[in-house]
């Protein structure tokens, strides 16, 4: 069997092409969520995987199903959701199936998450380095005193400065730029090994942002972290992250190394991202997806064929009619989509 053959064959068991060790597979995930009105599906059938020390990005418009799929992973459906098929293999386990009580040694100790706003995962109440130590001694090996060093040091390699100051403060007493990096150690203290990061830098200025990535690039290396990095703005991922993961209403569109995905887009959808990402920059609206034609439909809608149908200046009769499963490009590179065409939209 040569390599490409190896990969094509292992990435339609879930995502396998990633040659190390895989820390983390999605095979085939679906979920719902009961509301009111409909029921809604953010994730129609996720295969997915993050490898050791690999940083996995997703990118999509508001609404494809990003933030519940991380939630997903953490087992933390929102009020009326469920995950209806598939599996979450992590470190051997099930994480769809196992016991909420086996779930609580996972879940914030062995994966964590980081979201946007830190101030809705640090408690206002106590000062950072009562929680850093609460986190720490969480895990059973230190006294009050050695965890009391142990969270020093983390909030040092998180680039803060004055560490032994920093402890005796209040969430609110510091920054958004800190309180990210304060997030960061606590996920370190927990002794994570997988980070899921929401959004994590989207409100920060610019400068601010860029030493977080920077950040985020010296940590993973020296804890051998694997990330899953969320976020609308595509050139950061390309800067951060291995392979970047294209989103589209509960399905993954197209996958691929970061430079495939952001130089060589295969996938109408990415290509359209990609182009209203650097106009609304060249616009000075910011990045975003905003201008994207036609409207990402809701969450609970049914669309035959290809999802994307009614919005692509692609779509011929068979989108209309049939699904298209990811197939490879190259072997490290996946999409959905039946036109074989590069840089059709231009
Ligand atoms: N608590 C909830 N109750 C009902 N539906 C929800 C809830 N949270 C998310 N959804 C729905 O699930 C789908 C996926 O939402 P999700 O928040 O994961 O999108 P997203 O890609 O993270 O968007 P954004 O970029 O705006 O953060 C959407 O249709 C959304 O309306
Ligand atoms: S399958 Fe058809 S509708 Fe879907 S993205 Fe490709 S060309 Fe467009
Ligand atoms: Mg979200």
């Amino acid at each position: 069997m040569t390599a490409s053959e190896f990969f094509v064959q292992g990435f339609e068991g879930g995502n396998r092409w990633f040659a190390g060790t895989m820390l983390l597979e999605i095979m085939g995930l679906e979920s719902r969520i009961k509301t009111r009105g409909a029921i809604v599906h953010p994730a129609r059938g996720v295969s997915l995987g993050v490898g050791e020390g690999e940083c996995l990005g997703i990118a999509g418009e508001s609404g494809c199903g990003k933030t519940v799929l991380l939630l997903s992973i953490m087992r933390l459906m929102p009020p009326g959701g469920l995950i209806s098929s598939g599996e979450i293999l992590f470190e051997g386990r099930d994480l769809v199936s196992i016991r909420e009580s086996e779930m609580r040694t996972i879940r914030g100790r062995r994966i964590a998450m980081v979201f946007q706003e830190p101030m809705t995962a640090l408690n206002p109440v106590l000062t950072i380095g009562n929680q850093l130590i609460e986190s720490i001694r969480r895990g059973g090996k230190h006294t009050r005193e050695s965890a009391r060093g142990r969270a020093i040091d983390l909030l040092q390699d998180t680039g803060i400065h004055s560490a032994a100051q920093r402890m005796q403060q209040y969430p609110h007493e510091l920054s958004g730029g800190m309180r990210q990096r304060v997030m960061l150690a606590m996920a370190l203290a927990s002794g994570a090994s997988l980070i899921l990061a929401d959004e994590p830098t989207s409100a920060l200025d610019v400068t601010v942002q860029a030493r977080i990535v920077t950040l985020l690039h010296a940590l993973r290396s020296k804890y051998n972290l694997s990330l899953i990095f969320v976020s609308h703005d595509l050139a950061l991922l390309s800067q951060l992250c291995d392979r970047i993961a294209i989103m589209y209403l509960g399905r993954i569109v197209e996958i691929g190394s970061a430079d495939e995905i952001v130089t060589g887009p295969q996938h109408p959808y990415t290509e359209a991202l990609l182009e209203c990402a650097g106009r609304s920059c060249e616009d000075g609206e910011g990045v975003g997806f905003k201008e994207i034609p036609g409207e990402l439909p809701d969450g609970s809608a049914y669309i035959p064929g290809c999802q994307f149908h009614p919005r692509c200046p692609l779509a011929v009769e068979q989108c209309r009619l049939e699904k298209p499963e990811l197939k490879s490009v190259t072997p490290t590179h996946f999409k959905a989509c039946f036109r074989t065409e590069v840089g059709a939209l231009e």
